[in-house]
């Protein structure tokens, strides 16, 4: 079942963070749907502008529909990863997404703050949620890169300022995590100091975390023994997320995992079938991984076992 996304906020709102994981295909997305489903979870699903030009944003948007089918008992919201303006009139418009992001983190504060509130008006006559991003993270998006001397937090008084002017419904925020697998060159830190002033400032108000893969160093041995040059990569202590979570967190986004365990499942099989080509081989050992992998990551976010208590807030 397709809900909004702020019913999904009210419910993990300082208890626990839901997940919001990128899809790009029918394997992730099966995955998906079977962990969450496994670790009875709502989750998020997000689509960025890139997975909705991998193929056609059509043939992406019905193969969520058709898991919505298989999986009746699923709850979930469909979210637009990191749009531009022209990205969410789009999807505001289709009709079929429970919230749309704005960023316009990488222009300067008052452009913003214009940008943010022309969607948020236009959202909000249909309906749809938005979510605003201030500060910057650092690594890479699809139409900004960020070096880690460049990346900013976001200020707890202007973050104020902002949701206030904007009418956002939900903010991501820059607190040390970034976009990618190569997320610190020292060791990482989460800036609990700047949430706690957030929260502060803005009590009961949803967070966003980005860039928030763990890149668990298991799987890039694996994928460097089977042929991989990943070197150097690292991630967010995922046992810090249900801290996170306390200080208003509520959405936690992971991409960069799940393509992980895709990269370890497909090198591994290929290294150890020299002689294999079909596709649904791997395909099938992804499908079950990646299903393991959103039930492990949805135990760190504390979203498991949730789904019977949203279901009554949702019916
Ligand atoms: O933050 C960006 C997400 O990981 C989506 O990546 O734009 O390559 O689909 P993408
Ligand atoms: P990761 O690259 O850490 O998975 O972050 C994903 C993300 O923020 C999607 O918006
Ligand atoms: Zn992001």
């Amino acid at each position: 079942m397709i809900v909004t996304t702020k019913k999904l906020f009210e419910a993990a709102y300082g208890k626990y963070a839901l997940g919001a994981y990128n899809i790009n295909n029918m394997e992730q997305t099966m995955g998906l749907f079977q962990g969450n489903l496994e670790s009875q979870a709502p989750f998020i699903i997000q689509i960025s502008k890139g997975a909705r030009s991998y193929t056609n944003k059509i043939m992406l948007e019905n193969v969520i529909r058709g898991a919505d089918e298989v999986f009746p008992e699923a709850i979930f919201a469909v979210h637009l990863d990191h749009g531009d303006e022209e990205a969410c009139y789009d999807c505001i418009a289709s009709g079929f997404y429970s919230s749309v992001m704005i960023d316009a983190s990488h222009l300067e504060y008052e452009k913003n703050i214009e940008v943010t509130k022309r969607v948020v008006e236009a959202a909000h006559a249909r309906g749809i949620v938005v979510e605003a991003e201030l500060g910057q993270l650092g690594g890479v998006e699809e139409h900004v890169s960020v070096s880690e001397e460049n990346a900013k937090l976001t200020n707890p008084d202007q973050a104020k300022d902002f949701v206030e002017r904007t009418g956002c419904d939900s903010l991501a925020v820059a607190i040390g995590t970034s976009h990618g697998a190569f997320k610190f060159s020292g060791s990482q830190s989460l800036h609990f100091d700047v949430l706690s002033e957030i929260q502060k400032r803005l009590p009961g108000f949803p967070l966003v975390m980005h860039g928030s893969s763990s890149v668990p160093q298991e799987e890039v041995e694996r994928i460097n023994a089977a042929g991989g040059k990943l070197l150097g990569a690292k991630g967010v202590d995922a046992t810090q997320f249900k801290q996170a979570a306390k200080l208003g967190v509520t959405k936690i986004n992971i991409d960069t995992d799940g393509r992980l365990v895709w990269t370890r499942v497909h090198r591994e099989y290929f290294l150890e079938h020299p002689e294999g080509f079909d596709l649904r081989a791997p395909g099938k050992i992804f499908m079950a991984e990646y299903a393991k992998f959103i039930h492990q990551k949805n135990d760190f976010l504390g979203s498991s076992g949730q789904l019977e208590e949203v279901r009554k807030l949702v019916s």
